[in-house]
């Protein structure tokens, strides 16, 4: 076990993106993936509606990526946030990758990651363990845009529309065995490339963990894509895990690896500090961090702060996965 004394993810508030104006980005609806890989998930398919277009034109699309033209993708609006979204520039410049420092401004250094080939192995206590490359998942995935609000350990929070699938269709196509119990994630490892990952006290690679009911919860998704563009780099290209109900810790970046198991793993910042971050990390806004209150978080870009809210806001959702489990601490 080791022990960090500074954290980024404890920067000031005083490090935090200047106040700039909401701007909605347009809508662009297309769907792209069809057939079998839409039939796959009838109970989500079927909650997507198109969206009018309104507001000002995104972003270029990052260079270089193949599946830029995959987005973006119909947005299901069966998951609906009351407040504004983040500004992209917020979203994709404030960011938390160890991998790449200790600090939020990790953008430029993470665009030598390299994201083609890449190859996700999916092994562990499933029928047969199997790789597969970016672009063959993407082509078997059902694709969809969902807005969700994210709410970091640290206290800040952000609002963005990510692109991808949802976890469960990844665990339906890895068929677990019945045994299996959770899913352990692993991001790459290639000190070569990643300057933080040098640092030897860090216990890598990045790893996080679900239960199974969690993995397969409606509300965990993976992102390929942010604002209707490829996952920038910096943002955990070319897939990382979005669990909105959790804090942002446990949304791990650039998977490598899925691996289903009877035991808990023990995670990233687990490993390095138990006392402050555990398995669970279920935002509540009455259980303050050792060191700070979770009560309220700063949004993004706006520098106004708004309440937290249990479950962040998604306990309809997710609260029944945690009724028989009062001797767990689900809160750090
Ligand atoms: N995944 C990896 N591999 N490495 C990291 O350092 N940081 C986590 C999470 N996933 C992290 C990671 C933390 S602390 C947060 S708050 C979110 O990524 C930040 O995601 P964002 O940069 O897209 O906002």
């Amino acid at each position: 076990m080791h022990f960090i004394k500074k954290r980024g993810w404890e920067l000031p508030e005083s490090a935090a993106t200047p106040e700039s104006v909401f701007v909605e980005r347009r809508r662009l609806v297309k769907a792209l993936v069809a057939g079998p890989a839409l039939l796959a998930a009838p109970a989500l398919i079927a909650g997507c509606e198109e969206e009018a277009p309104k507001g000002a034109a995104r972003a270029a699309a990052p260079k270089g990526d193949p599946t830029a033209g995959l987005y973006p993708v119909t947005r299901n609006l069966r998951y609906r946030v009351e407040r504004p979204l983040s500004k992209e520039s917020d979203a994709t410049s404030y960011n938390n990758f160890y991998e790449f420092g200790s600090h939020k401004s990790i953008k430029s250094a993470a665009q030598v990651l390299p994201i083609r080939p890449w190859t996700v192995k999916i092994d562990g206590m499933v029928e047969k363990p199997f790789e597969i490359g970016i672009d063959d998942l993407l082509k078997k995935m059902p694709l969809e845009e969902r807005i969700y609000r994210f709410r970091c350990v640290e206290a800040w929070a952000m609002t963005v529309p990510w692109s991808g699938f949802p976890l469960k269709a990844l665990v339906d196509l890895a068929k677990p065995l019945a045994g299996a119990k959770y899913l352990h994630m692993e991001t790459f490892n290639n000190p070569k490339i990643a300057s933080g990952q040098r640092q030897s006290w860090y216990p890598w690679p990045y790893v996080e963990g679900l239960t199974m009911a969690e993995a397969t919860n409606e509300l965990a998704f993976i992102a390929t894509g942010l604002y209707g563009k490829p996952i920038p780099k910096q943002n955990g290209a070319p897939l990382r895990l979005v669990v909105p109900w959790k804090y942002g810790f446990k949304n791990i970046k650039s998977l490598v690896r899925l691996s289903f198991t009877d035991k808990r793993p023990k995670t990233f910042w687990e490993a390095i500090q138990a006392s402050e971050y555990g398995f669970w990390a279920n935002v509540n806004p009455e259980v303050p961090h050792p060191r700070w209150s979770q009560a309220s978080e700063r949004l993004l870009g706006e520098g106004r702060r708004v309440k937290t809210q249990l479950y962040n806001g998604y306990g309809e959702f997710v609260a029944s996965l945690y009724k028989d489990l009062e001797n767990e601490e689900l809160f750090k």
